[in-house]
């Protein structure tokens, strides 16, 4: 039993090491280094390339370093019949939900505007909101969304929800599935997406969604790039409808220099660091299902197949 590390970015050595300071009697490879693939049974990845979860025809586990596993689905070289876990991680939640407030606040307070007004010396006040003015709506109400709803409450925040289907969170008026996302979306003068990018769910901020928020709402996405049909945003933001977006995540990453986005004043980019995967608070998760594997018991975080999330 052996565990190979797969990133093409340049966090690999480190969340090796890390792997091996943890489990220093455990055989853990870096794909990039020549190991035996039969001994392999679990593999611990992050946009791995395409042909390579195949080369391990042992493997019992693959175990994304993120809480997204849409990486996974879309590659169709990974075999269909080995179990994939994923990150749900209180850490990567709390730094979710600190992500967001800031982008709300800074959006209610108009902070980009006066940055912008900053660097041109121009001193122009503005009207802000404030908390007591707006509902946030979260779409998608697992670990992250719920724990961003329990700190948008404890803000004093009235939260909405939006699930596939119906579930108890305590203090949010959850609403589920096609028949009630109207009603949800006509509640939320802030929607934060926080759905796993599915078949289903690609594509799903579009104007046809746009259209039953409230006027002058705002649209943060945390979740993928793939939930976000960009010409919509752009055509709801310029006709007013919308107020502006916050926006971490996109099609293509980084964010090409000509696209739109990056001198739009209504929209705030950031590159994809709302939550990153904290070393330290995940290896103990990947380490329990490895040790799960070694002695044939069930895994934590394991991932639906059929719900790609
Ligand atoms: C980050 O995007 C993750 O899926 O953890």
């Amino acid at each position: 039993m052996a565990i190979v590390v797969i990133r093409q970015d340049n966090k690999l050595d480190a969340w090796k090491k890390a792997l091996i300071a943890k489990a220093s009697n455990t055989a853990i490879y870096s794909y990039l280094e020549d190991h035996p693939k039969e001994e392999i049974t679990m593999a611990c990845i992050w946009k791995q390339p395409s042909e390579t979860l195949n080369l391990y025809p042992n493997l019992k586990c693959i175990a994304s370093f993120g809480a997204g596993v849409d990486f996974i689905f879309k590659d169709h070289s990974v075999p269909k019949h080995i179990p994939i876990t994923r990150v749900v991680d209180p850490v990567l939640a709390s730094d979710m939900s600190e992500f967001v407030l800031a982008l709300i606040l800074g959006f209610f307070k108009n902070l980009t505007t006066y940055k912008t007004d900053q660097l041109q010396k121009i001193w122009s006040p503005q009207e802000y909101k404030r908390i007591s003015d707006v509902t946030v709506g979260i779409m998608g109400m697992g670990a992250l969304g719920e724990k961003l709803a329990e700190d948008l409450i404890k803000n004093r925040f009235r939260v909405v929800g939006w699930a596939k289907s119906k579930k108890i969170i305590p203090g949010v008026e959850v609403y589920a599935g096609n028949s009630q996302k109207n009603t949800f979306l006509s509640l939320s003068n802030i929607l934060v997406c926080l759905l796993p990018l599915t078949k289903e769910t690609t594509g799903i901020l579009n104007s046809k969604l746009f259209r039953e928020l409230p006027k002058q709402s705002y649209v943060i996405n945390v979740a993928r790039g793939g939930h976000l049909v960009d010409e919509d945003l752009l055509e709801y933001v310029n006709n007013g409808h919308l107020a502006g977006a916050g926006l971490d995540v996109f099609h293509e990453e980084p964010l090409p220099v000509e696209h739109p986005f990056w001198n739009h004043p209504k929209i705030q980019i950031t590159p994809h660091v709302a939550s990153v995967s904290d070393i330290d608070s995940v290896i103990p998760q990947l380490l329990e299902n490895y040790r799960r594997l070694e002695e044939g018991l069930p895994l934590m975080n394991e991932v639906s197949r059929e719900k790609e999330y």
